[in-house]
């Protein structure tokens, strides 16, 4: 059976992230690698902490700690976030790691040895006010392209183009502000991925499947302007990689360490080596999920990221991977995401604007948010997060459809039959229109899981509710029981029934929701439905279960009120 290898762009490590950033990776992966997992595929779900770079130094910096004092509290505090969320990395790493700067330190080495790497005497920018060269993310200027003013070195935020820190308009040091910049020569790394141009499109000309959100972002990078361009890999920092290492076949990189959007991306290898080296397995346990020549080739591989980072995943990476000549794994799909908006401007974490994953968690269980984000998830256009919205999908959705549903069936199960699965009568017509209608719902799910496609997916899954919610008010048990009581027993254990097929179905969307609903059923049978008949016959007469507390409550409109105006100002 094929396997499923499932990354999520790494967050950085400056930080707690916002709910946009969320959307845009973690949580939609999450749902995949769970969705997967429950189809019974072996699944790999990887993610880490991407810890190297300027926004590393700069935030450990403003909290005045040494920077590998920094990432090690801010690793702790991330992983236990993604926990709260629910997120089921099966390992979730450092991009510091040992393994890392093995693995990295190998890849350049590599791509050297190939020709792909070469060093080169470079004009860069010096700040006499800070007394150093500033890599590409101190300086800050106005962008080529979009006028936008606060466009950092190395990529603007706004329009998301590639710069390098000579053509920004006006450029000055985000250290101290200085203009008086001059240039001055030094020694770098090049990573010649220009060499690479032509094999790298004719491998995104074979992704026919991709979304046109992905491919046209690396269309542009490679065929816009000068085309895929040469770029530095090598930062003046202390904090990173090291450029300079027994056995390099360089010399004169002292000081210098890796670019991190260069060891950024190798970190999903590494951290899944990582998760052997945790689990006391041999270096055959992550190779199988990443060499071709170790099996990898039954590996089905997709990526997870917000649209910023669709260059480097479909350029800069694979030409890593492609220039270092040896069997690694590509990626299959990559699933890429606009923007998520908050409250009619951008969230942001340079401003502290939004709401953030800690704040949220504080706030409400976290199925609350995984719903809203994963059905409203920004795929086709950016989307726009606002507290009525919120508040109208969970109570609308989780507490008046689902949360509704669940508790009337075994409530009223309870006070007629007591906490057992009655036996029940012959189906019906009822039941069989039921039958027809989830399994057409059922198979849309799947198709649209498959694709990737949350937001389509979150509307197959409720739609599967609202039919639980319609059968019963046909139905309607608490009225066939004075006729009939054996006609309302079937009713009801068809009620208990779509209870665990909800459980099951929704365990990527809502998945402490899931396990509450199956604790409540007394039931441990996870098995993906394929009939629906079948799935509704899985909690047989007489099986006992103990009816749950309500399993979700309403937002208040005084919360709502109250949380825009908690959050009006930002973090601060
Ligand atoms: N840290 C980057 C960001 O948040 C994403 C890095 S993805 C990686 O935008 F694979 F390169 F690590
Ligand atoms: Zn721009």
């Amino acid at each position: 059976m094929a396997r499923i290898l499932v990354t999520s762009a790494l967050p950085y490590i400056n930080g707690v992230k916002h709910l946009g950033n969320l959307v845009g990776s973690q949580l939609p992966a999450d749902a995949y690698a769970r969705y997967m997992r429950g189809r019974g595929f072996e699944v790999m779900f990887i993610c880490a902490t991407d810890e190297h770079g300027t926004p590393a130094e700069l935030a450990a910096a403003k909290a005045g700690q040494p920077v590998a004092e920094y990432c090690a509290e801010l690793h702790e505090v991330q992983k236990g976030l993604a926990e709260g969320f629910g997120l089921s990395f099966d390992h979730f790493g450092r991009s510091s790691s040992a393994r890392n700067r093995d693995l990295t330190q190998h890849f350049a080495v590599r791509l050297f040895e190939n020709g792909y790497i070469e060093p080169v005497a470079e004009q860069q920018i010096y700040s006499k006010a800070d007394g150093r060269f500033l890599p590409d993310r101190y300086i800050e200027g106005t962008c080529p392209n979009c006028g936008y003013e606060r466009a950092r070195g190395d990529q603007c935020e706004n329009c998301t183009i590639q710069l390098t820190p000579r053509e920004l308009v006006s450029p000055r040091s985000a250290l101290s502000g200085a203009t008086d910049l001059e240039v001055r020569e030094t020694r770098h790394l090049h990573l010649r991925q220009s060499l690479l141009k032509d094999d790298i499109d004719a491998w995104i000309d074979t992704k026919t499947d991709w979304p046109v959100l992905t491919t046209s972002i690396a269309k542009k990078w490679l065929h816009d302007g000068d085309g895929l361009q040469d770029r530095g890999i090598t930062r003046d920092l202390d904090w990173g990689v090291p450029a300079q290492f027994d056995g390099a076949p360089w010399s004169g990189m002292d000081g210098k360490v890796f670019y991190v959007w260069f060891d950024a991306p190798i970190e999903y290898i590494s951290a899944t080596a990582e998760w052997a080296d945790a689990h006391g397995l041999g270096e055959d346990a992550w190779q199988r999920w990443w060499r071709t020549d170790a099996g990898a080739d039954d590996v089905t591989y997709v990526q997870f990221m917000g649209k910023d980072n669709v260059p480097f995943h479909t350029l800069s990476f694979p030409a890593t991977l492609m220039g270092s000549g040896e069997p690694w794994k590509r990626v299959d799909y990559i699933k890429s995401f606009n923007y998520l908006n908050y409250d009619g401007g951008q969230f942001s974490t340079s401003q502290g604007r939004g709401v953030f994953m800690d704040d949220a968690l504080e706030l409400l269980p976290s199925d609350y948010w995984r719903w809203w984000l994963l059905s409203h998830a920004p795929e086709s256009a950016d989307a726009e997060f606002t507290w009525e919205n919120l508040q109208a999908s969970v109570n609308k959705d989780l507490a008046d459809v689902l949360g509704n549903f669940v508790s009337r069936v075994t409530k009223f199960c309870r006070s007629k039959f007591g906490e057992a699965v009655p036996e029940g009568g012959a189906a019906t017509p009822l039941e069989a229109a039921l039958i027809d209608e989830l399994a057409g719902r059922i198979r849309a799910y799947e198709t649209q899981m498959e694709a990737m496609a949350l937001r389509k997916a979150a509307f197959e899954l409720r739609s599967a509710w609202v039919a639980g919610n319609e059968y019963l008010q046909e139905a309607a048990p608490w009225a066939t029981i004075k006729t009939d009581p054996a006609q309302a027993a079937l009713q009801v254990r068809t009620g208990l029934n779509l209870v665990r097929l909800y459980a099951v179905l929704s365990q990527p969307f809502i998945p402490d929701a899931s396990a509450r609903m199956m604790a409540a059923l007394h039931c441990i049978d996870w098995s993906w439905p394929g009939d629906a008949d079948v799935a509704l016959a899985a909690l047989p007469p007489g099986h006992d279960f103990a009816a749950p507390e309500n399993l979700f409550r309403k937002i208040t409109d005084d919360e709502v009120e109250a949380w825009r105006t908690r959050f009006a100002g930002g973090r601060g």
